[in-house]
């Protein structure tokens, strides 16, 4: 096992994969977790804002690879396992699922993203800023679909941001071990596993549509494949499900 990224903990920032980019490029070496208690201009998927206030947790974790883009980004299948891990330590795992392609829900409601961002290093390498944010102690109300927070499913009060974070990281490297060791299949199968939805209907908005079919499951590299009403089989690498 490597050696555990450090963990730069901030009070507030804009954006904890802005503040991870900028150090990056100040000369800080990769891996390297950044966490915030507030972040003022969080970003989400797709250009939506992300809110995060106090007692929730955001946190990015900055590293390099020599893998091609289109397989870096599967990055963003190691993270949603990893807060599915982290859930999980808190609330009945029966309520807990993920939904294409990185969504952690809890009875079936949102509680956590994953927005990752990438570019280039050298003429091997890229970064990869993978920015997860977790609704811990408070769900936001101004959402399209209603939200939720592990404290909403808790008798407890939920973990603190930095016991969260200790987990997710711990989680992480070993979700990551396994895409190293094994490749993405395993990935996939696990994410399989947990996934919300499939077989089931559902909408999925494209950047230029949105088409309507059954979540017939996720392919190797991730894309999600969806059965459209006359049969055809569409492959989904970008967008939205709503179930
Ligand atoms: C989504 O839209 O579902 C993804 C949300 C990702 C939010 C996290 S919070 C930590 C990191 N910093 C950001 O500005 N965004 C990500």
């Amino acid at each position: 096992m490597s050696e555990p990224a450090q963990v730069i903990a901030l009070e507030e920032i804009d954006s904890t994969n802005l503040e991870a980019r900028r150090r990056l490029e100040a000369g800080e070496s990769a891996p390297f977790w950044v966490t915030a208690r507030r972040q003022t201009a969080g970003r989400g998927r797709r250009g939506r804002s992300w809110d995060t206030r106090e007692g929730n947790l955001a946190a990015t974790l900055l590293m390099t690879t020599d893998r091609a883009p289109i397989e870096a980004a599967q990055v963003a299948f190691v993270a949603a396992l990893a807060v599915h891990d982290l859930a999980c330590g808190f609330v009945p795992p029966s309520l807990v699922s993920l939904k294409w392609p990185n969504d952690t829900l809890i009875a079936g409601r949102k509680a956590s993203g994953v927005l990752v961002e990438s570019g280039g290093l050298d003429e091997r390498r890229i970064w990869l800023a993978v920015g997860i944010g977790v609704n811990l102690a408070h769900a936001p109300k101004d959402v399209e679909r209603p939200a939720t927070c592990l404290a909403d499913h808790m008798r407890a009060p939920p973990p603190p941001p930095h016991e969260a974070m200790r987990r997710l990281a711990e989680a992480f490297e070993t979700w990551r071990g396994l895409w190293d060791r094994v490749g993405f299949s395993a990935i996939a199968e696990a994410w399989t596993r947990r996934a919300h939805g499939l077989g089931a209907r559902c909408q999925a908005r494209l950047p230029n549509q949105t088409l309507e079919g059954v979540a017939e499951g996720m392919d190797e590299d991730g894309a999600l494949r969806l059965r459209l009403d006359d049969g055809t089989l569409r492959r989904i690498t970008a967008g939205d499900v709503f179930f």
